[in-house]
Parts: C-alpha cells; structure tokens; sequence
C-alpha cells in the first residue's frame, strides 16, 4: 500500500487565527487525518510570490507518496483567489489529491448555484442571475417594483459583503441594507440608486488573464424571505454526510445572520427530531448537486444554508440560501475532526 503524506494550506493573515498563527482549527483536523490516514504530515503558508516555489515543495514532500492536500484558507483573505484555486488546480493535475477540489469550489460556492438549481425542490424557482450591468438594468427594476423587497447577492463574496436587502418605499426611494453590518444606504430615486450600482459591476478586468474566474461576476437576485427574522438553518456536512444543524438566529429587527453581526448561534445533532426535515432535504439535494462536482469528490467539509419560506399550502419549507465550501471552520465543534479524518480512511 502506497504510504501518503498530508499537507495542509493555510494563509498568514485573517481574523481566523489561533493564539499559535494557525486556524484554530486546523491541528485537530491535522492529528485527525493523520491518525485515520495513517500518516505523516505539515502545515503550510501560501503566498502569491512564492506560489510557484510552494508547488514545488509541496510536490517534492509528497515524492514516491500519495498526497494530500487540505486547503484550509478563506478566500475572502486572498487578493488574487483566481491564482491560488488555479495553484490548488496545479496540484491536483500533477496527481495531488486535493480536497476541496477547485473545481468543486468555484461550482457549489458561487452564488449562482443558486440560480442553476432554482429549478430544485429546495430553491426558489423565481432565482435570476445578472451576469453584467445590462442584465441588471434590464430586469431587475421589475422585479423590485413587483416585489418591493429583494436580495442581491454578489456572485462570489462571503461573510455578508456585497449582500444587499434593497428595498422600494412608497415615495419611490430606495433604501439598501449591506449584511456584513447592516449599514444602510438611501437613494431618491431608482436612476440613482442603478448608478451607484454600476460600480459592483468590474467590467474593467481583463478577463484573459483569469483562468478560474471567466464569466464569473454578477449579481445573483433572490426573492426576499421575511422568515430570515426567524433565523438561517445551517447543515454542516462532512463530505457526503451531514453532521449538525446549526440555528442562526440574527440580532431581534436586523437582516444579518453573519456571526459578526451579533447573531445567535445554536447547534444541534442532524438526528434531532427539529431538523428530520431539513436533513432529509439536504441528502435528497446531493443528487442535485452531484453534476456540478464534476467527477470529482464532495466538498470536504461544507454547508447548506436554508432560510424558511412558506409552500403553497401554508407549510414550511426551507429554501437554500447559500453553499459554503471554501473554508468552514469546526472551531466551535473540535470533536468534527474525527469524523474529517474518517474521510481520509481507506
Ligand atoms: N433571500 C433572503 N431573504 C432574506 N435574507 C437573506 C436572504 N439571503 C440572504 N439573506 C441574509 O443575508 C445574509 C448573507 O447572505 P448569504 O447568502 O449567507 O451570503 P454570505 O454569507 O456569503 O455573505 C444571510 O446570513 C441572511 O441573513
Ligand atoms: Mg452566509
């Protein structure tokens, strides 16, 4: 059996940090996969400068061995993310088992998954997608006269920013809650509100240049969901198997259920009889969700965020907000790692 060799990818900086410059998280996952993987390995720092240099390390560690590779760094940290999911492609080809695959990243922890499923019992089939300017000029006005309220969701962002609660008054002013923070921005008139809008739209970047993120920008439009005051309902899933329910609750009248915002958090087991539903939702999803892996793994440890709706008979029913699975963290619940390591057994 061929002996295998586990490096984890971590950035310098972010607010993610533990007291010893690690993710709080990452050396109890470390020891976690080792031990079921049964094998040695390291933590690394990646920077774009020295991303060439990195490969080849990583690669050279990892010679005659089957490798690992974990990438435990939140984007959102990352200037050039294009560059660093194409390092972790690099990887991959050059025979690196790396989880989770970029591919895999780019698919599910986009916004506009939300707009390719839409069609999916558990999303919202009125979902639009606003790949530039002239699409959102075009449609989206209507859609916020007709509904009043509507979500738009920057195509990739996390943490709540460029998501924005816009809101049409009765005088035809507009008024535009971002999530990070609940900061709120007032416009007379929809011509001016579309004005500043414009901006969020880079058209100036030279998208040859990219080789993750062609096509990638816009914004994605959702449907308001007046039950977010009752909380988001988060399934934790390590790969194909979902492992607590966390409850979100953001802070009483605000629209924010980022952990940043003051929201509430509370975790529950998946078998908890509150969530069978939701549970139930989520293994269905996977095989929604399985063309968009494109052959490759699940994410290793990611997230279906739901936030309740209404169906036509006045049931519950819970509708996808957002996949995360670029970098969730189990901080807060230390006794995952096991089961991250299980993932690794052969
Ligand atoms: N359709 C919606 N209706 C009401 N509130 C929403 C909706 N979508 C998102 N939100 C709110 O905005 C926050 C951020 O949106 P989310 O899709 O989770 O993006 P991210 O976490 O990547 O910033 C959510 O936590 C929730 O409070
Ligand atoms: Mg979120």
């Amino acid at each position: 059996m061929e002996e295998r060799y586990l490096v984890i990818i971590e950035y310098a900086k972010g607010s993610d940090k533990g007291v010893d410059g690690f993710r709080a998280d990452t050396k109890v996952i470390q020891k976690a996969i080792q031990h079921h993987a049964q094998c040695e390995g390291e933590i690394v720092f990646y920077t774009h400068k020295k991303r060439e240099l990195l490969k080849d390390y990583i690669l050279k560690q990892g010679e005659g061995k089957s490798l690992i590779v974990v990438s435990r760094i939140n984007p959102g940290n990352l200037k050039r993310v294009d560059e660093y999911f194409y390092f972790l492609k690099q990887l991959s080809d050059a025979g690196a088992e790396v989880q989770t695959h970029p591919d895999v990243m780019i698919n599910l922890n986009f916004k506009d998954i939300l707009y390719k499923l839409k069609d999916s019992p558990f999303c919202d089939n009125t979902t639009e997608f606003y790949p530039n300017f002239e699409a959102f000029e075009t449609h989206f006005p209507h859609r916020l006269i007709k509904e009043k309220k509507y979500v738009l969701k920057v195509n990739y962002g996390s943490t709540g920013e460029g998501v924005y609660l816009v809101e049409l008054k009765e005088d035809g002013s507009i008024v535009s809650t971002e999530a990070v923070n609940n900061v709120k921005y007032y416009y007379h008139t929809m011509e001016e509100f579309l004005g500043t809008f414009e901006e969020n739209f880079d058209d100036d970047i030279d998208e040859s240049e990219l080789h993750y993120f062609q096509g990638k920008s816009g914004f994605v439009g959702c449907r308001y969901l007046p039950r977010i005051s009752e909380g988001e309902i988060r399934v934790l899933i390590i790969n194909d198997q979902p492992m607590s329910v966390v409850h979100k609750k953001p802070k009483e009248g605000e629209f924010s259920a980022t952990l940043f915002s003051g929201a509430h958090y509370q975790y529950d087991t998946p078998n908890d009889p509150k969530w069978k539903e939701v549970v139930k939702l989520t293994l269905n999803a996977f095989d929604a969700i399985k063309p968009y892996l494109q052959g490759k793994n699940f994410p290793l440890l990611w997230t279906m965020d739901y936030i309740m709706d209404y169906d036509e008979a006045g049931n519950d029913r819970y509708i996808l907000s957002e996949i995360n699975c670029s970098c969730v963290g189990i901080t807060t619940q230390p006794q995952l790692a096991q089961e991250v390591g299980k993932v690794f057994q052969r």
